[in-house]
């Protein structure tokens, strides 16, 4: 019973590994701006994002977010929407 219940279990583990990698991979890559909206009003309203920065300021910003715990922000995604907030919320 217990051999039966811990092959069980890892049948269980493999099978919703390769689960969730399919489904991510599934996944339709977002548009910039739909990835910022996305990833940045998980913590918080986009209010918090919504301000003109320094590029060298956009980047600490979004590294110090991607940093935190949970903060489902991969290291694409970072790249992206650092490039887009710095084309579109930048002080010139
Ligand atoms: C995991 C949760 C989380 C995610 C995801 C997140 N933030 Fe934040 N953010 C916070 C918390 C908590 C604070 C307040 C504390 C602090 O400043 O670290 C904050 C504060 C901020 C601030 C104001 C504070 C400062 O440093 O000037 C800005 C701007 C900001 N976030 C932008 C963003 C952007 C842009 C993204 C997307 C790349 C993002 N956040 C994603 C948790 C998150």
């Amino acid at each position: 019973m217990r051999v039966f219940l811990k092959v069980f279990g890892l049948h269980l583990l493999f099978f919703v590994l390769i689960l969730g990698r399919s489904t991510g991979a599934a996944e339709e890559p977002l548009e910039p701006k739909a990835l910022f909206e996305k990833r940045c009003s998980r913590c918080h309203n986009l209010e918090k994002a919504n301000r003109t920065e320094k590029p060298e300021d956009w980047k600490a910003i979004v590294k110090k977010m991607k940093a935190k715990w949970f903060s489902g922000i991969s290291d694409e995604d970072a790249e992206v929407i650092t490039r887009y907030l710095i084309e579109n919320r930048s002080k010139k």
